[in-house]
């Protein structure tokens, strides 16, 4: 086995937008597990727009400093385990980072199956796929014939919420950036109606494109996009804030929508912010029906994989600047059986 491990660190914390000179690739030692815990191979990274956001301070996670392996969900394969719950070859997902091989205590690991492709464990079947299932049917609850409106429409969170939307018999319509991903939507995913947020006046396309107006909005963008939908919204309307990524990458984050409280009071709206584990306890429903869906053919897996540890910096940096469609991953080791 190789005695050195690859990292990426975060070099320099971004003050404005992330670019790649903010990492620095690093040989690393070769870590051992201490007594419970498992020595693990990295296969496969996660690319969160929330990494971006766990540059800017504590949220939900410790901040990432300076100097630090870049934080990140991974799927990884067990190495070497001193506890008796994991066996070398075993599938876990982690908060590995980025790097090829990391030791944690196995409290921290999450076991998973086997499953063919592997890829779909950190899409569909992974952070991605349950934050769109729990966000809009906890919190948004969609009711046939209604508008379901979600934004980073095109993103991994984004598409899989357009299309459970579609599944629940909503008329459903997505917000993203580019002419090229709105028809690729309305063609290829199933949505009804798309708006071009950096072309179309928003307030505009959203009175054409939602004439009956807005009974759920899931809300991955926060900022002037959340405050356009907010006027569109309809009596006892639900807005699922899930994320604000059009305030992650700048060093000048926006003040937020105005006039939101007397829009919430007048038309009743709720507006209820969450994180996917608040719901883990119905991890097992989640994962059966977003795999029946698949199944049925319903739901279209939408994932966007580059190769190498390497390619990890230009890949964040290009989520960030919506160069992604569907979930992005970076595939660093193929599983060793
Ligand atoms: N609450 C939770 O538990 C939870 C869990 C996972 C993810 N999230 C949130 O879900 C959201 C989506 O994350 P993701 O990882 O799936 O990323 P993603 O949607 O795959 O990628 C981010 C997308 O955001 C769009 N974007 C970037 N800047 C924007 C701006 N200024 N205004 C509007 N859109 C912008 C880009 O698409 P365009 O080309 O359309 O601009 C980009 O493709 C994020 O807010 C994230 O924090 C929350």
């Amino acid at each position: 086995m190789t005695t050195s491990n690859k990292q990426i660190l975060l070099a320099e914390k971004p003050t404005d937008k992330l670019s790649v000179d903010h990492f620095k690739l690093s040989e690393g030692p070769m870590p051992a597990a201490g007594d419970g815990e498992v020595l693990c191979r990295t296969l496969i990274i996660s690319q969160d727009a929330a990494n971006r956001a766990w540059m800017q301070g504590k949220t939900y996670r410790d901040e990432i400093g300076a100097g630090q392996v870049m934080a990140g969900g991974v799927l990884a394969e067990v190495v070497q385990s001193n506890d008796a719950k994991f066996s070398p070859g075993d599938l876990v997902e982690a908060d590995g980072g980025w790097q090829e091989y990391f030791a944690k205590p196995a409290k921290e690991l999450q076991k998973r199956s086997p499953h063919d492709p592997l890829t779909n464990l950190l899409s569909v079947l992974g952070v991605t796929g349950k934050t769109a299932y729990f966000g809009l049917l906890k919190i948004g609850d969609p009711q046939p014939g209604e508008t379901v409106v979600v934004s980073a429409a095109a993103g991994a969170v984004g598409n899989v919420v357009g299309q459970i939307a579609k599944i629940k018999g909503a008329r459903t319509v997505g917000i993203a950036g580019g002419a090229e991903k709105c028809n690729w939507l309305t063609s290829e995913l199933g949505f009804d109606a798309a708006i071009d947020y950096r072309e179309e006046n928003l307030f505009q396309a959203l009175k054409e494109k939602c004439p009956d107006g807005i009974d759920v909005y899931f809300d991955n963008v926060g900022g002037d996009i959340l405050g356009a939908v907010l006027f569109r919204m309809n009596m006892h309307g639900r807005i699922a804030c899930c994320g604000a990524v059009s305030q992650y990458d700048t060093g000048n984050p926006a003040p937020g929508p105005r006039g939101v409280p007397g829009l919430l009071v007048t038309k009743r709206l709720k507006m209820q912010g969450f994180i996917v584990m608040d719901y883990y306890k119905e991890l097992e429903k989640a994962e059966a029906d977003l795999t029946q869906w698949v199944n049925e053919g319903k739901l279209k897996v939408v994932e966007d994989v580059l190769d190498g540890i390497e390619s990890a910096p230009e890949g964040l940096v290009g989520l960030l600047a919506g160069k992604n469609r569907g979930k992005r991953m970076i595939r660093v080791a193929e599983p060793s059986s």
